[in-house]
């Protein structure tokens, strides 16, 4: 079959901008701010900026340089730096692209509901009952296949003329507004007890376990590691492109983001009294928190509120692109189909696996766990044996194009020993809790 030559980024702006989207989304703005709330505030942030930096910058730097180096969709690359035998992980991957995508358009559904209802008709006071109706059900359903819609148009459209133009042009909309938010927060009377729950460390919090694993799982989740997302985006790079200066860009800003979306979430909670809601965290509970505060601010809130949750769309969107693609770039060099045909056939297929977490948070939740704590830690392990031992030469896959950083030796030593170490060490617990949530909701 006569193949078209493969699409490629326009810049490596455009890259950028492309590959922090997928990293920053509701990651940052949802999930660290839960996560944050539920393993005892400053201690879990501490601990997850050295995870990222330890564990997770050597990770994304090898997911680059597979991608780059190879050319080709994950299943492929995987293959043409290890053999047929490494297949199955590439598999694994387009296999988690499916799980992820399927629930994380649902919460994205829920947050397309809020930024239009919020703007339109302001907050509903009474959060818990609104968010039982948005969340579950035809309503959750229905956006959720909204949501989806959108992310196979824009996918459907390609890599520069899709992925790479709404990325440029949302990213930056999106820093702005954060930012604004962090700004206006601070001027909220009662912010200070926001701050101190987030920034003063208690350590004795690094003792349990569980905050090991979520800090683990969320520093994967975040920079979307272990499934192949990063390594998709970096096939479509020239092979000139400096991959340690952009995986240094893409880390910073993603942590960036998240901690500046704390110091929005945090500071407005506490000035309206809240917090003790959110001392039994789950997954809905910022999205019952929060518009309680934005409707207990009057006007101001709706406005407030509702760029909150634009944010929230727009770093879901830039983000669920990312994972259509790895579905869809697979499909594209594996069997063949048109990039058409590919993101509506399997955009569709993950609107249908979604429906269960449309119906009920407990399965969504189940479903995050599984696909965090196996899939995307279990990835990373898998990735770092096979660029710390299995590939051939992986320094010198890095260096082209550039002169290679000092720290290169550093790079491939954390990859051999210190990333597969501490991956196996949260997986040995991870794994028999993950089971037990799923196996509770039968
Ligand atoms: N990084 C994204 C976020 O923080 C989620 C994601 C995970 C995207 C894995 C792609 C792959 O929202």
């Amino acid at each position: 079959m006569a193949s078209l030559p493969r699409e490629q980024w326009s810049s490596r702006y455009g890259f950028v901008m492309a590959a922090v989207g997928s990293a920053v989304g509701l990651g940052n703005m949802w999930r660290f701010s839960y996560l944050t709330a539920e393993n005892g505030g400053a201690a879990f942030v501490v601990l997850y900026l050295a995870i990222t930096l330890v564990v997770g910058l050597p990770v994304l730097l090898a997911e680059l340089t597979l991608g780059r180096g190879a050319q080709k969709s994950p299943i492929r690359a995987l293959a043409h730096f290890g053999g047929n035998r490494w297949k199955p992980l590439g598999l694994v991957f387009v296999a988690a692209g499916f799980l992820i995508l399927s629930y994380y358009s649902v919460i994205a559904g829920w947050t397309v509901r809020y930024a239009l209802s919020g703007i339109v008709f302001g907050f509903d006071g009474d959060a818990a009952a609104n968010f039982g109706e948005v969340a579950t059900g035809w309503d959750a359903f229905g956006f959720h296949l909204a949501f989806m819609a959108g992310t196979i148009y824009i996918v459907a459209h390609g890599v520069s003329g899709g992925i790479e133009r709404t990325a440029m042009i949302l990213m930056p909309a999106l820093f702005a507004i954060v930012i604004a938010l962090a700004f206006y927060a601070s001027t909220l009377e009662g912010a200070g007890g926001g701050y101190a729950y987030y920034l003063e460390t208690d350590f004795t919090k690094l003792s349990e376990l569980d905050v090991w694993k979520a800090a683990a799982g969320q520093a994967f989740f975040s920079l979307s590691l272990g499934m192949g997302a990063m390594l998709t985006f970096a096939s479509y790079l020239d092979r000139n492109s400096n991959l340690p200066a952009e995986s240094i860009v893409i880390a910073v800003a993603d942590v960036g983001i998240a901690f500046i979306a704390g110091l929005v979430v945090f500071p407005m909670i506490y000035a309206l009294n809240l917090s003790s809601d959110v001392g039994e965290s789950t997954v809905g509970a910022l999205f019952i928190t929060l518009p309680k505060a934005f409707a207990e601010m009057g006007g101001v809130g709706r406005g407030v509120g509702g760029l909150f949750f634009v944010a929230l769309v727009v770093g879901a969107l830039t983000s669920a692109i990312s994972l259509l693609e790895v579905v869809v770039s697979a499909a594209i060099d594996g069997l063949g189909w048109s990039r058409r045909f590919a993101a509506v056939v399997l955009g569709a297929t993950i609107a249908v696996i979604g429906i269960p977490s449309a119906w009920n948070t407990n399965i969504l939740g189940a479903v995050d766990e599984v696909a965090n704590n196996i899939f995307l830690l279990g990835g990373g392990f898998a990735l770092a044996i096979f660029v710390g031992w299995w590939m051939a030469d992986p320094e010198g896959e890095v260096a082209q194009g550039t002169s290679g950083p000092f720290w290169l030796p550093i790079w491939r030593n954390l990859l051999r020993f210190a990333v597969p170490l501490f991956l196996g060490f949260v997986l040995y617990f991870a794994i028999p809790s993950t089971w037990r949530t799923v196996a509770s909701l039968f």
